[in-house]
């Protein structure tokens, strides 16, 4: 297994470039299950779970060609409907082949995603959806087994909360249902806008982009002639590295990035100190005189994300004073906590509310990565933290993060991958 040395440093400079968002490319991927047509996908990142999706596919059927970030994809000769454990396992969002297959196929059979490191993650709103849609649920073995020989019928549903990926599995089950859906409490998030983009492109009308109600009219089982797209940029790869410039308190420059996804994540850093220079696809960070501390609340889109939790966190250490952070997504989405502890971090936990007092010192030590999120979180700390840091178990990061290592490299910092 690899591992990554990290030296503490001074400073970051000069740019990097954001790559693909990971969670934009994971449904816009199950989405060509609905496609009449072979089509390219490019500014995909090179990441792990990308690959993984498309094996998956591969093993649906389908006719994938992945070169770093493009991907062709052909599901004209899929012909499995059983997305297995061995896959399944290893990444939760496999869930999402369930609606755009059942909507195709008339069924399909996932294995239950279980839960993860960072909280139980049920999967029971999107197959309460689906029920409402027409479709008949067994759970039998370890698998949801879906049926719905007839189609999909569309009708209004109303998520008892707001889920990310089961808006965007029934927004696909939806594009090929008989009738109008209309999806109430639907995620806001922007991978889930660019979902409904290219299905509105392949000609799904889909009313309320962007907004919590969702109208979409159904194509009754016509698959749908999809065009050729580009993902949007990463905004949590875009976050975490304006963190990994204020935590060194450096000028850092991301380009290819989407400013507008940011907003809560900018408005959070500016609270602490720090100020930016912002233009259409790059956003400049600059040090802060001194850095405050601050209060996050993490919740849906457009309000300050989840997956930037952690990373925050470790900037908190270094500010001057008591900041308070509340998750309020997942259940266990503080694992980072006790690795940040042993580094010297002054953090105390209570339910969803951990408590960070700074500035502290950090000091490098060998830890582990958790999940992804968490890992990215070791790295920022490992940056300032005085020696050398061992971050362990670096196959989390590899799921999300498109060559970090090499993008910090540029930036001036001193970190190799080796192995155990
Ligand atoms: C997506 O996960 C992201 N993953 C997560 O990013 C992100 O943290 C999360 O949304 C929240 O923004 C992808 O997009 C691939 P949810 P998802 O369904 O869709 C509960 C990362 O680091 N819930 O929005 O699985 C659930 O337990 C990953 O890139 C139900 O109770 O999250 C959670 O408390 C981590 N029943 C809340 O809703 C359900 O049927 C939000 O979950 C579904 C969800």
């Amino acid at each position: 297994m690899d591992y990554l040395k990290i030296e503490g440093i001074e400073s970051l400079k000069g740019t990097i470039k954001i790559a693909g968002a990971k969670n934009a490319s994971l449904p816009l991927i199950a989405m060509t299950i609905l496609a009449k047509n072979k089509l390219n996908i490019t500014n995909l990142p090179d990441v792990v779970d990308i690959k993984t999706l498309l094996k998956l596919l591969s093993n649906l059927g389908a006719e994938c060609e992945f070169n770093e970030h493009h991907v062709s994809v052909d599901t004209a000769k899929m012909h499995e409907t059983r997305a297995t454990y061995d896959i399944v396992k290893t990444m939760r969002a496999s869930i999402l082949v369930l609606g755009p297959t059942l909507a195709r196929f008339g069924h399909c059979e996932v294995s239950l995603p279980g839960g993860c490191a960072i909280g139980q993650r049920p999967i029971d709103l999107h197959l309460k959806a689906l029920e409402q849609m027409g479709a008949e649920i067994d759970i039998k073995a370890g698998y949801v087994e879906t049926k719905a020989p007839n189609g999909l019928k569309g009708c209004e549903i109303i998520f008892d909360k707001i889920t990310v990926t089961g808006t965007a599995n029934i927004v696909m089950a939806a594009a090929l249902a008989h009738g109008e859906t209309i999806l109430v409490n639907a995620a806001r998030e922007p991978e889930v806008v660019q979902l409904c983009e290219i299905l509105n492109a392949s000609g799904v009308k889909i009313e309320g982009i962007g907004t919590s109600v969702l109208k979409i009219q159904g194509s009754c089982g016509e698959l749908l002639d999809m065009p050729d797209f580009s993902i949007i940029p990463d905004r949590i790869e875009a976050g975490t590295y304006l963190c990994a410039g204020a935590i060194t308190n450096s000028e850092l420059t991301i380009t290819d990035v989407e400013p507008k996804h940011l907003d809560a994540v900018i408005g959070k850093l500016e609270e602490m100190g720090f100020s930016f220079t912002i233009t259409q696809d790059t956003i400049t960070i600059y040090p802060a005189k001194e850095i405050k501390p601050v209060k996050v609340i993490t919740q849906e889109y457009p309000a300050f994300p989840t997956d930037m939790q952690a990373q925050i966190m470790a900037l908190a250490t270094q500010a001057n004073g008591t900041s308070i952070i509340e998750e309020r997504l997942f259940e266990n989405r503080f694992m980072h906590v006790s690795e940040l502890q042993r580094m010297g971090a002054d953090i105390s936990l209570n339910g969803h509310i951990a408590t960070v007092n700074g500035k502290t010192d950090l000091s490098g030590t060998d830890v582990m990565a958790t999940d992804l999120r968490a890992s990215s979180a070791l790295v920022l700390a490992a940056l300032i933290a005085r020696g050398e840091t061992n971050i362990h178990r670096i196959y989390h990061l590899d799921r999300g993060y498109d060559s970090l290592e090499k993008k910090l490299q540029n930036a001036g910092a001193k970190v190799d991958r080796l192995k155990e």
